[in-house]
């Protein structure tokens, strides 16, 4: 299999487009989005066969047959190392992290801890939620460019108390682009019985996953980025013994009979996204190949990061092992400088004067640009992002 430019054949992208974004909001291929159209096809045929025999079932006790919807959560859970039984979809990672974060019960005084790097909707969820109940969030500041990955874990140590309720770790953070040592940052809380909420939004099929060993308590993803899932399919991974009170954002019919029964029900919805997960899984193990495929988007955006940073005038730390399918620079000295604003800016320059789409980030002052590495991107994209941003003024 050759990746590159070629690849793009499987995609709709414009190929007058230099797409160095996969990570924003995930690019479907073809042939998954065919079979989203067939699938609805299908549906439409007799929708409330479908939707209300076929696709879930809301009786207490499981049907014999799995239902559309157990099934499909079957095939992901075993691409992200899990039980069936133990993943719910949801729409996004968005909604799974409000279903855990809403389902606490908060005291005045409690504790919800994170990192600065967490996305920006997630930490406004733990803000709302926290000032609902007299909470606060406990924001730890982790340099960036980050060298040294045993930092994450001396940062957090001394934090925690009897008074956290809840720790939330980034799998791969959002803007930064790092993976984060999770299952380390997971044993210490656990070792000071604080629970864990990863958000993997960036994690299946961007870095090998095993959820259940990874040994936190809710584990939130989207399977629309990287794992090529029609939008709108995130999951929500749970614990054994961190179910119960845990509720999706939408309380529907299923309330307190199980929480398949109340995951797999919101409402009339397109299920199609959650459905045609197993056709984006597909599209990794049975034609990209899913060791083939990391390792292509490993190795590009490690020598993405080495260029670029040495063209730009700065060391490239990172450890190889925080280091997953997107990396982060520091903008030259010239552009290193500046506010959202000039962030804005700079990305609409560069897709507006060279169509290259690639995010523009501002953290404090400084400026940064996040490459994503995907099997449709080669070392020639790279290079026509360096010379853009060698152009750009
Ligand atoms: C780390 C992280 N968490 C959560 C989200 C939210 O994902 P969604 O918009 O699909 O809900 C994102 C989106 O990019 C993300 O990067």
């Amino acid at each position: 299999m050759r990746f590159g430019r070629q690849m793009l054949d499987h995609w709709w992208l414009d190929r007058d487009a230099t797409y160095l974004n996969h990570g924003t909001v995930g690019v479907t291929p073809r042939r998954v989005l065919d079979a989203q159209q067939a699938m609805r096809e299908q549906i439409e045929r007799h929708p409330a066969r479908f939707l209300l025999r076929e696709l879930m079932s809301l009786a207490p006790q499981a049907p014999a047959e799995p239902t559309r919807v157990r099934a499909a959560a079957s095939r992901v859970a075993a691409f992200v190392g899990a039980a069936g039984d133990d993943l719910v979809f949801v729409d996004n990672a968005s909604a799974g992290v409000n279903s855990v974060l809403r389902s606490l019960r908060l005291q005045a005084g409690d504790e919800i801890v994170l990192f600065d790097h967490a996305y920006g909707a997630v930490s406004r969820t733990a803000a709302f939620v926290a000032r609902e109940h007299g909470a606060r969030v406990v924001t730890l500041t982790l340099p960036f460019p980050l060298a040294d990955a045993s930092l994450p874990q001396r940062l957090l140590e001394p934090v925690l108390n009897a008074r956290t309720r809840l720790v939330i770790l980034d799998h791969v953070t959002s803007e930064t682009a790092l993976v984060l040592p999770l299952a380390q940052l997971a044993a210490l809380c656990r070792a000071h019985g604080v629970p864990v909420l990863a958000d993997g939004a960036h994690a299946p099929g961007a870095i090998p996953l095993d959820i259940p060993s990874l040994g936190v308590d809710w584990y939130v993803a989207n399977m629309h980025k990287w794992a090529f899932a029609p939008r709108g399919c995130g999951l929500l991974w749970a614990a054994p013994g961190r179910r119960d009170g845990l509720h999706p954002p939408v309380i529907s019919w299923g309330l307190d009979v199980g929480w398949h029964q109340e995951f797999d029900w919101t409402g009339t919805r397109d299920p199609t996204p959650f459905l045609c997960a197993p056709d984006g899984i597909d599209f990794i193990t049975g034609f990209l190949g899913e060791s083939t495929m990391h390792d292509y988007k490993h190795a590009l955006a490690r020598r993405a990061a080495q260029r670029l940073a040495s063209l730009w005038g700065q060391p490239w730390e990172t450890p190889d092992a925080m280091t997953g399918c997107m990396v982060t620079l520091p903008l030259p000295a010239r552009l290193a400088h500046g506010d959202a604003a000039a962030a804005v800016r700079l990305k609409d320059w560069l897709l507006d004067e060279r169509r290259i789409e690639v995010p523009v980030i501002s953290r404090g002052d400084r400026l940064f640009v996040r490459v994503s590495a995907q099997v449709y991107n080669d070392d020639d994209d790279i290079e026509r992002l360096a010379q853009a941003i060698d152009d750009a003024r």
